[in-house]
């Protein structure tokens, strides 16, 4: 493909880009936050918007109703257009936003304003996970369409609304929908670069295995003073019971946890050091020092290739304002497991169960609820689109780009593999600091701008 032809598109693009903003906060503005169901209309609100701005670039687009919150399918195929037909996943939806007193502003009013080092951010829940990510993409295709008339390559677009909530409605929808959605390449824009000058693909995923458990003694909140010292409290037992997850080594005590799991290969963890990551560095943004996972690993072989147990909730008792002397009758806690190749999320489920109830003692039940299960995953890293994606995005950022692993999970990766027979390109522009599901998130203009550009060059490369 000439250089003008890229050229000019990159012009239309830097020259558009507050309109992009302005777009991005429309969507922004929108409070789809798909686990909670006081949000619903806000969910299907979010589709319609990614519908009708598909619809606006020319892509035969639409909503489609599932059992939870729509999907959104738009296709688009030029008459030029060459090389591998694409699927580009993103999500609408967005995380909760409590604790809300910690925002500086309404997480559903979207705002630029300047990071400490001067450089301008967008603030707003989702603004970085993942509706500035996604629409990165769309205006990639608007910058392509209104220069050119035509995108490179035949683009078919998947935006979920249930990410967040562990998709439980795309495993049938792509089942159903296989045909359609088969393609060549999947493209998702859900992850992060390495630092600011250096962009990268994902390589690697970990799985998460969701359980809550439940603990109830007494048939009602008790008196403490009353009861307390005869009765079992259910707190006691929970936090017995989390606090056995682990031994002194950071070593998760399930039985049977590690089996399957392999250690990372010497190469893969000689290019993790030369990244030059250190613990100081990685712990040093978000306020901390000592490294609590297992010893004797990198924090990079930590978060990237080690499979870890979290306890992400605990609810039991009065937590409300001032004192109350009781003792609940029940206790929960939500729990998660980050699963790297090898092991099986059922296996896992089962095992935690297992473990859970050989602890609970007389006078006390458990009861269990599962929430999710994917495989720990990698793409393939020889793949010619690879090769192609990894040139365009050198030729966008400051440094070339890289291969790295990450700790987050996207399930979505392995149904396209099972489902639709479709490799991954796991392609992103978040940083560390973004302080996605936290409050205040934000996503650099940089991250979104120069994404938009290095999407317009993806798919330019693609298209040779
Ligand atoms: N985009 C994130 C995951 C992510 C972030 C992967 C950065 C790699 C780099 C995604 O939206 C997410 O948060 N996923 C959830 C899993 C989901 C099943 C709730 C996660 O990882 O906790
Ligand atoms: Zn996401």
């Amino acid at each position: 493909m000439a250089d003008a032809v890229i050229d000019a598109v990159l012009a239309r693009i830097d020259a558009d880009i507050d309109e992009s903003v302005e777009r991005l906060f429309a969507l922004l503005r929108i409070a789809s936050i798909s686990t909670d169901p006081d949000h619903a209309r806000a969910c299907a609100e979010a589709a319609n918007w990614c519908a009708d701005t598909l619809n606006g670039l020319g892509f035969v687009a639409g909503t489609r109703p599932t059992p939870g919150h729509p999907m959104v399918v738009g296709h688009r195929t030029d008459a030029t257009a060459a090389g591998p037909h694409v699927l580009f996943y993103g999500h609408y939806d967005v995380q909760p936003v409590d604790p809300l007193e910690l925002w500086h502003t309404d997480p559903f009013a979207p705002r630029l304003a300047e990071d400490e080092a001067g450089r301008k951010v967008i603030v707003a829940r989702g603004a970085a996970d993942d509706k500035g990510q996604l629409l990165t993409f769309v205006e990639a295709c608007r910058a392509w369409i209104a220069v050119h008339g035509r995108l490179p390559v035949p683009v078919t677009i998947l935006f979920e609304g249930e990410e967040e909530s562990g998709s439980p409605s795309l495993v049938p929808f792509l089942e159903a929908n296989a045909k359609e959605l088969s393609h060549d390449v999947a493209l998702i824009c859900d992850t992060g670069m390495w630092d600011r000058e250096t962009p990268a693909i994902n390589s690697s995923l970990r799985g998460l295995v969701g359980e809550e458990i439940v603990i109830t003694a007494a048939s009602k909140d008790l008196h403490s003073g009353l009861f307390g010292g005869a009765a079992r409290n259910p707190n006691h037992v929970l936090a017995k019971i989390l606090a056995d997850l682990h031994d002194e080594n950071g070593h998760v005590r399930v039985p049977g946890f590690y089996d399957g799991v392999a250690e990372t290969p010497a190469a893969i963890r000689a290019q993790w050091d030369s990244l030059g990551m250190t613990a100081e560095t990685f712990l040093g943004g978000i306020g901390l020092k000592y490294p609590a996972g297992e010893g004797g690993r990198s924090v990079l072989e930590q978060v990237w290739a080690r499979p870890t147990a979290e306890v992400n909730g605990m609810i039991g008792g009065y937590t409300g304002p001032g004192f109350k002397t009781v003792i609940p009758s029940r206790a929960s806690a939500k729990v998660s497991f980050r699963l790297v190749g090898g092991q099986d999320p059922e296996t896992i489920r089962a095992a935690f169960r297992e473990f859970v109830a050989a602890r609970v003692p007389g006078d006390c039940s458990v009861a269990f609820h599962a929430h999710g299960g994917s495989p720990g995953l990698s793409v393939d890293i020889d793949s010619p689109h690879m090769a192609r994606s990894l040139k365009a995005l050198s030729d966008e950022w400051p440094k070339p780009a890289v291969v790295i692993g990450s700790g987050g999970s996207i399930p979505i990766v392995g149904y396209f593999k099972d489902i639709l027979g479709m490799d991954s390109l796991l392609i992103g522009f978040g940083h560390a600091d973004d302080q996605i599901h936290s409050p205040n998130e934000k996503y650099d203009l940089a991250s979104f701008h120069k994404g938009i550009r290095s999407w317009a060059r993806v798919l330019a490369e693609l298209a040779e």
